[in-house]
């Protein structure tokens, strides 16, 4: 009988007062007060009894709006950033159409473009600089070329893009035509966080999301802002129709309202903490932090000259030490057996037990693998 292959979500989530959780990008460093205070306030008041005002509660909208700084941007509220891209990839392609997009990659979003019957063009960044180009854009813009997917900063490889870069691919979009599909999930880790519908506001459509930025990714709340007559023509594909989830806008209204007092503490932390996971990397042979500094929230772990399979490596952390990383084979068709990715927007102790479980858990599979055969 076939052994069954680990599933390490149904482990983690079996386990989950006992994991760090540094697999998905989530941020556990916000203040859980006031975000507690405002749902128990909407419980206590029986809130989930009667449905949402449809559209969204006017002050999170506004919030939104505030938050993305471009007051011509209407925001529309989806059950995470993950339905916006849906929405956006059913309303916005067909077949026959072509994104120009990256390898490594969010690859849920290229899945969504092949449900509509588009295709992607990946550009491989698996080396300097770690993210597309407006050199390399252009070039690979063809005739059936219709939305070029701008994910700043970049999951998995935690690359961003300079100010200057942003303008420049924004600059080819409106030029060509193009739409341009502006992902800033992670926008608030960056070093220099630009939108790039400042540039091209009837090309773009940001997809945002309260998730990483706020910590509420188990909340499932997020958006798409554009012009309105984009928002208009998106807005046909809802099916979300009576509503986000009342809870969720709580939620995330009062993670936005109070934003400004903590996300600096958040993203201080976060950057410590990757300083932390490179010297831990440093201690190890064989593995390299390849991107320098992250823009976002994770890195990823070229653990390729190893010889050890991501997945081994993630069964190992999880199992042995309860530290949840992610093998790459989900983000990269190409190099997805090169890498693990780490996320840290964790607690300082999630850090300590990464930095014991990395290099115990490298020297334990060496130990365990079957030497190489004799020439
Ligand atoms: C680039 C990117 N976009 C969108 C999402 C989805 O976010 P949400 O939780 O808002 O659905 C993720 C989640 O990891 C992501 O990495």
């Amino acid at each position: 009988m076939a052994i069954p292959a680990f599933d390490a979500f149904r482990y983690a989530h079996a386990h989950r007062r006992q994991v760090a959780w540094m697999s998905q990008n989530t941020n556990h460093l916000v203040p859980p007060q006031m975000i507690r205070e405002s749902v128990e306030e909407a419980l206590r008041e029986h809130r989930y009894e009667g449905y949402p005002y449809a559209t969204g509660d006017p002050e999170l909208l506004e919030l939104v709006r505030a938050d993305l700084g471009l007051p011509g941007l209407t925001p529309f509220l989806t059950s995470g950033g993950t339905e916006a891209l849906y929405m956006i990839a059913r309303a916005l392609l067909g077949p026959g159409d072509e994104v120009i997009a990256s390898d490594p990659s969010y690859l849920i979003i290229h899945r969504f473009i092949e449900l509509s019957g588009a295709r992607t063009r990946n550009l491989d960044i698996y080396a300097p600089p770690f993210r597309l180009t407006a050199e390399r854009v252009v070039e690979a813009i063809g005739p059936k070329t219709k939305m070029i997917l701008l994910i700043d900063p970049l999951n998995p490889l935690g690359s961003g893009y300079p100010r200057s870069e942003v303008r420049a691919i924004a600059e080819l979009a409106h030029d060509h035509h193009l739409l341009l599909l502006n992902d800033v999930t992670y926008r608030d880790f960056s070093h220099e966080p630009t939108l790039a519908a400042e540039f091209a506001p009837e090309e773009t459509v940001t997809v945002w999301s309260v998730s990483k930025n706020c910590g509420l990714a188990g909340l499932r709340i997020g958006g798409f802002s554009a012009t309105p007559d984009r928002v208009k023509a998106l807005a046909r594909f809802n099916t979300n129709d009576l509503g986000v989830n009342v809870l969720s806008q709580v939620a995330a209204l009062s993670a936005l309202r109070t934003k400004p007092k903590w996300i600096g503490e958040v993203v201080r932390q976060t950057r410590a903490n990757y300083d932390r996971i490179t010297a831990t990397v440093a201690t190890v042979a064989d593995v390299t932090v390849p991107v320098h500094p992250s823009w976002a929230n994770m890195t990823i772990l070229d653990t390729s000259a190893t010889g050890l399979s991501p997945e081994a490596i993630q069964e190992e952390m999880l199992r042995t030490h309860g530290v949840f990383v992610r093998s790459g084979n989900y983000l990269s068709p190409t190099h997805g057996n090169k890498f693990v990715r780490v996320s840290f927007s964790n607690p300082p102790g999630d850090l300590d037990r990464f930095a014991t479980a990395f290099p115990e858990t490298i020297r334990t599979l060496r130990a365990r693998a079957p030497a190489p055969a004799a020439a």
